[in-house]
């Protein structure tokens, strides 16, 4: 049973996953490679409390006790220790990631079991660089944790039934739906999703329409919530050429090949709404 874990990473994924496990009981240690990346990561999730007692959605009484299980630790062995989890939500790069699992594995308690929030990489290597891949699964939280309501599961190589029912148990207990997938690149979301976006950038380099008329037309004519631009800006250029890279490499087709509109936006560091800049302009 977990009573208390580890995020690490404190960007846009990390702090809200942090945030929905503090808001279901939880107590959490945020852990990043700088203490501004922590401190930024736990303000956004204050701003998030002090809405919802704005708006009467919650007490001042319950957005305090939320808030103080919220806690940051830079030092990554002092964050992991007598943690019952810990989920991992660091920038997505296959080797960066399997060195800090290795760190997690060496730091954690025995019984800890590890997910990994990515959005597209190997379960298993990860798992086998923690040195305990039975222990380890895929924990694809959606952006933003505390509104999208569903976690998908994915089991490694080695993932044992019972770090599988503990997860599921634990996210059931985050209020969450949740479904399982197989190792595959993308899992099931994104191998459908980040090919529907990369076509959205070739459309928008052929001049097909403008950026505004290829999200009306996606958002209105396949009634999604927000056009494929619009979401890319919300998800993060940089993190979707990570999965679109992947998604090419790993299942070796052209038409995974990321868009070059989408190198180039991440080279002039327009990553969307995290620098303030992307397919549109935010303050
Ligand atoms: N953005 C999304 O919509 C989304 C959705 C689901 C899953 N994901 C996945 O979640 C993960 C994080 O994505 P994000 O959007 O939060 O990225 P982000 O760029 O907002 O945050 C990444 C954070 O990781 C930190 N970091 C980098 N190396 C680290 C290390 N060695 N130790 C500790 N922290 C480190 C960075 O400083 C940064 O704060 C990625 O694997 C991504 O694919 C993203």
């Amino acid at each position: 049973m977990i009573k208390n874990l580890a995020v690490i990473g404190a960007g846009q994924m990390g702090a809200g996953i942090a945030l929905v496990c503090a808001v279901n009981g939880y107590e959490v240690t945020l852990n990043d490679i700088d203490q501004k990346f922590i401190d930024s990561g736990l303000e956004r999730n204050k701003k998030w409390l002090d809405r919802q007692v704005s708006k009467e959605r919650m007490t001042q009484q319950e957005a305090d006790e939320i808030w103080n299980r919220m806690t940051g630790e830079v030092d990554l062995q002092k964050a992991v220790s007598e943690k019952d989890m810990v989920i991992e939500a660091i920038i997505e790069n296959l080797d960066i990631k399997k060195d800090v699992w290795t760190k997690i594995g060496n730091y954690a308690p025995e019984h800890a079991i590890f997910g990994s929030n990515t959005s597209s990489l190997s379960i298993t290597e990860m798992a086998v660089a923690s040195g305990r891949p039975e222990k380890f699964l895929g924990t694809h939280f959606f952006n933003p944790p505390v509104i999208m309501k569903i976690i998908e599961f994915i089991k490694g190589y080695s993932t044992s039934q019972e770090t599988l029912e503990t997860a599921i148990e634990f996210g059931k207990s985050l209020g969450m739906k949740t479904v399982i997938a197989a190792e595959a690149p993308g899992f099931i979301v994104n191998r459908i999703l980040i090919p529907m976006l990369n076509e959205a950038y070739f459309a928008l380099q052929e001049g097909v329409a403008t950026k505004e008329d290829i999200d009306l037309a996606v958002k209105m004519g396949l009634n999604h919530p927000m056009g494929p631009l619009t979401l890319s800006d919300f998800i993060g250029l940089d993190t979707i050429l990570y999965i679109a890279e992947y998604l090419h490499k790993e299942l070796g087709e052209d038409k995974y090949r990321p868009c070059p509109l989408l190198r180039k936006m991440v080279r002039a560091g327009k990553l969307g709404r995290k620098t303030g800049e992307g397919f549109y302009k935010y303050d």
